[in-house]
């Protein structure tokens, strides 16, 4: 049975990879949420899609260079939800511990590599006892390694190149899953996976045409900018 995750939460309405977001997808009974995890310049674990905070937010600058502090005095700049600040991901666990997701974390460290944050995020999982709710990501395959080596955790390896080999990649990353964009995946590789007992989870599928095609090859994972659409989509099976 496919499950769905709330791809930066309920962003089909809601701003990305905020409080809000997480908190209506878990409304709407998704199995999970995805979250993209940055490093500030003191260290702290910064929940936001980008390298840097203009497109989402009222500040300006890369979160490598901006402290905690700096990071969290912008706004989210999206009409109606101004109030909404970035989330750490403190505030991201704290909260989700209250819940029964599953979270997917996806490290952000594929265009800028934050030194030691695999080791800080997997101590913080644990912090909050959260180690078997939590599924790993990143498009860096070292990273996916080094992931590996730190924690009992599941990890994926991401990719959205065409022409990868998702077997090839498992066994290069020794990674647990798939995560790809639907564009490269294709009915034979997911086949081959399946085969091999590699859970595949695609991005970022938001019509149902494509959601129904991807369930009925037996997709471990859905993950959907609109998780409403996709549960429904899944009760109607
Ligand atoms: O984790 C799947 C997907 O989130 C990867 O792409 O750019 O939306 O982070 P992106
Ligand atoms: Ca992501």
């Amino acid at each position: 049975m496919s499950k769905v995750f709330a791809h930066r939460g309920s962003s089909i309405k809601y701003p990305e990879n905020t409080m809000l977001a997480f908190k209506k997808a878990e409304k709407t009974g998704c199995y999970g949420i995805e979250l993209d995890l940055h490093m500030s310049r003191d260290g702290y674990q910064i929940v936001i899609h980008d390298e840097t905070v203009n497109r989402t937010t009222n500040g300006r600058g890369y979160i490598k260079d901006l402290t905690l502090r700096e990071l969290k005095k912008f706004s989210i700049k999206r009409k109606w939800y101004r109030n909404e600040k970035i989330p750490t991901l403190d505030d991201v666990l704290e909260w989700a511990m209250t819940t029964n997701l599953i979270i997917n974390i996806e490290l952000k460290n594929d265009k800028i590599y934050y030194e030691g944050q695999e080791e800080a995020v997997v101590q913080k999982v644990a912090e909050y006892g959260l180690g078997d709710r939590v599924i790993y990501s990143t498009f860096n395959h070292k990273s996916v390694k080094k992931l590996k080596q730190l924690t009992d955790s599941e990890v994926a390896a991401l990719y959205s190149k065409k022409g990868t080999n998702p077997l090839l990649l498992v066994k290069s990353t020794g990674a647990d899953a798939i995560h790809a964009n639907h564009r490269v995946m294709t009915e034979s590789l997911m086949k081959d996976c399946q085969q091999h007992g590699i859970p595949v989870r695609l991005y970022t599928l938001n019509k149902p045409p494509l959601i129904k095609k991807w369930i009925d090859a037996g997709l471990a994972g859905v993950i959907t900018d609109d998780p409403e659409l996709a549960e429904n989509i899944l009760k109607e099976k």
